[in-house]
């Protein structure tokens, strides 16, 4: 397992304080999940360590709770989590502590991917920017199955997700495919068949592996957040990258073990960074 170790001065070491500063070491593993909240984890990765972002974080699509008719189709079911906000400033406020420590722990010309819905992408575009990072574009996903639009509710389908495309300074990695594959428009269904697992808001491979490419070299390392079921470290994986990533909810660590059995039971040889482990946070950092 490749680590990599970050010193930093004790937090009582003021700089007046006569006393030699002590040395804290702390250390987390690649290519793995820590089941933990991410800002907690996110706090013991190095400054500068991350060559990619690629992240789905919580939407806070919170428009619609009349609709629990329609609550056993899993685009739906996206379209209404609340996620656990109490309010719009309180998701906004999360998501700017995320996004700041992003800031911090991407290497200079890194890039980032952020998947949004389409009510607060202008809100995180400026949030990106107030970080630090250079807004570059809105990627748009076209899902060819969503729910379909029903003639009562006089809305049109919810058939768009969006990304923000971002970089810390000019991007280091830009692997240009065709010219016809650099739209900032991609088309597939909602994650289907053997890909999908029991995760309600699972991105397909589909839409996540074009950009790691573009976006990142073989050995590099992948930074998500929000792993969700997985989806990053296994496109990573894929890829040869390297990852690391936090997720939050015990269910959700349970499906990415299961996804990372199936993936080596596929592909038998260690990935680059060794093999892919979900671990408690709290087995992260070694004094
Ligand atoms: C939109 S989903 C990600 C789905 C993922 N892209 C996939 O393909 O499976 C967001 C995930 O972030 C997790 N999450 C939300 N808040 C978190 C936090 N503070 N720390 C870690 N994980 C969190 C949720 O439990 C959820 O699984």
């Amino acid at each position: 397992m490749q680590d990599f170790f970050y010193f930093c001065p004790s937090d009582s070491a003021e700089p007046t304080d006569p006393r030699p500063i002590r040395i804290r070491i702390y250390r987390m593993d690649v290519n793995r999940v820590y089941k933990e909240d991410c800002l907690t984890g996110l706090g013991r990765i190095p400054d500068g360590t991350v060559d990619l972002v690629f992240t789905d974080p919580p939407y806070y699509q919170n428009r619609a709770g009349n609709l629990t008719g329609l609550k056993n189709h899993k685009d739906v079911i996206t379209e209404f989590k609340f996620d656990g906000f109490a309010s719009e400033e309180d998701y906004l406020g999360f998501m700017e502590k995320v996004i700041r420590e992003l800031y911090r722990v991407c290497k200079d010309g890194a890039a980032g991917y952020m998947w949004c819905g389409d009510d607060y992408v202008s809100f995180l575009n400026r949030i990106v920017e107030k970080a630090g990072f250079q807004f570059r574009k809105v990627i748009h996903w076209h899902k060819t199955n969503p729910f379909p639009a029903i003639s009562t509710r006089k809305m049109f389908a919810n058939s768009m997700e969006m990304c923000i495309h971002f970089s810390k300074g000019s991007p280091k990695t830009w692997n240009f495919k065709t010219v016809n594959e650099m739209h900032n428009f991609i088309e597939s269904p909602i994650c289907m068949g053997a890909e999908r697992m029991k995760h309600e808001t699972q991105k397909p491979l589909r839409v996540c592996i074009p950009y790691i490419e573009i976006s990142s070299d073989p050995g590099d390392l992948v930074l998500d957040p929000f792993m969700g079921s997985g989806t990053t470290a296994v496109a990573a994986m894929m890829l040869g990258r390297k990852f690391i990533g936090f997720e939050k909810e015990d269910r959700y660590c349970d499906i990415i073990r299961e996804r990372f059995g199936k993936y080596l039971e596929k592909h038998p040889e260690t990935p680059e960074g060794g093999l892919p482990e979900v671990i408690s946070g709290r087995s992260g950092p070694s004094k």
